[in-house]
């Protein structure tokens, strides 16, 4: 037993202006990178991580407060309720693929946990912004959208945002550029129906289908190897966290400093009446427009191929 009082790391919300509170529900390898990395970031007051499994929340929580030597993000331990109260409630709670598993194959287990979950936090403040990031994320992003009692702007899930990222350091390394002189999106399903927007994709400045290295590429191998990254990482070592953890501080950043960066997230789109990722800008107040590109034909076949799958499975889950 440590000599270090348990209630030093219980929530207590420091309630004056500058006051940023993200809550990240799930303490796992998934929830803890999203706390440390968001921590770094410098861009929140103060860090909940709430679990169901105290003991190991509050293991969690002391170890990432002694990464914390380099700025005034706080890190305690918090409840449910408290979460509620946050102006970022990050969801990443819940069971993670196994090998061969797909995310959709997560839903039952993962659907009566994010009832509980929302169930526990409420009532939620009407201004919080709430992050899904678990799996299958279009689809719990959609359902939370159902029960949170939130507009459905303030909830949206990280969808391809990670796809993308994998996109961009695969042309990142192929060119020799930077990522961030990169600009292409992985859109649709954070799943198997995921597709390259290739037509709306550019390299500074000039459309990435006019470069020879890419007419030569066999485009839907690069789509099934950016789509599979994620199995093949869980084949190695059991389980993504790296990636989604740097993409769930991007987005709780975007959202502290009203950023309006553009994301691909999962977003409710009226056009398909499912939840999906499309291009979105990301500020205080959530997603504050969708942005779609314009795709070809092809990618156009695509994604309502990866809307008619999300419908379906959404159907089953509605109130
Ligand atoms: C990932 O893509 C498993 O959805 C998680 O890394």
């Amino acid at each position: 037993p440590s000599k270090l009082s348990r209630r030093n790391y219980t929530a207590e919300k420091v309630r004056c202006g500058t006051s940023k509170q993200v809550a990240v529900v799930g303490a796992g390898a998934v929830g803890s990178t999203i706390a440390l990395l968001t921590m770094m970031k410098n861009v929140a007051s103060e860090i909940l991580l709430v679990d169901k499994a105290k003991d190991f929340a509050l293991g969690q929580t002391w170890d990432l407060a002694d990464a914390n030597i380099v700025n005034s993000t706080k890190v305690r331990q918090g409840t449910l309720k408290q979460a509620g109260q946050a102006e970022v409630i990050v969801i990443a709670t819940g069971a993670k693929q196994q090998p061969g598993e797909s995310r959709q194959q997560l839903i039952d287990r993962n659907y009566e946990m994010l009832k509980e979950t929302i169930d526990g936090m409420q009532p939620i403040q009407k201004d919080g912004v709430m992050v899904l990031v678990t799996n299958p994320v279009d689809t719990l992003t959609l359902i939370a959208q159902n029960i949170s009692g939130l507009p459905r702007n303030q909830v949206f899930g990280s969808g391809t945002y990670l796809d993308t990222c994998r996109l961009t350091v695969y042309l990142s390394d192929l060119f020799n550029i930077s990522p961030s002189c990169i600009h292409a999106y992985v859109l649709g399903e954070h799943g198997d129906s995921q597709f390259i927007a290739w037509d709306a994709a550019s390299i500074g400045g000039r459309p990435l289908n006019s470069f020879p290295e890419i007419r030569q590429l066999d485009k839907e191998t690069v789509r099934l190897a950016i789509a599979n990254k994620a199995m093949d990482i869980i084949d190695y070592k059991g389980s993504t966290y790296y990636g989604i953890g740097a993409c769930g501080a991007s987005i709780c950043e975007s959202i502290l400093r009203n950023a309006l960066n553009i994301r691909p997230l999962s977003v409710y789109v009226k056009e398909f009446d499912t939840v999906l990722s499309i291009p979105s800008k990301l500020g205080a107040k959530g997603i504050e427009q969708i942005m779609p590109v314009p795709l070809s034909p092809g990618e156009h076949k695509q994604l309502m191929e990866s809307a008619a799958t999300l419908r379906a499975i959404g159907e089953r889950y509605q109130k």
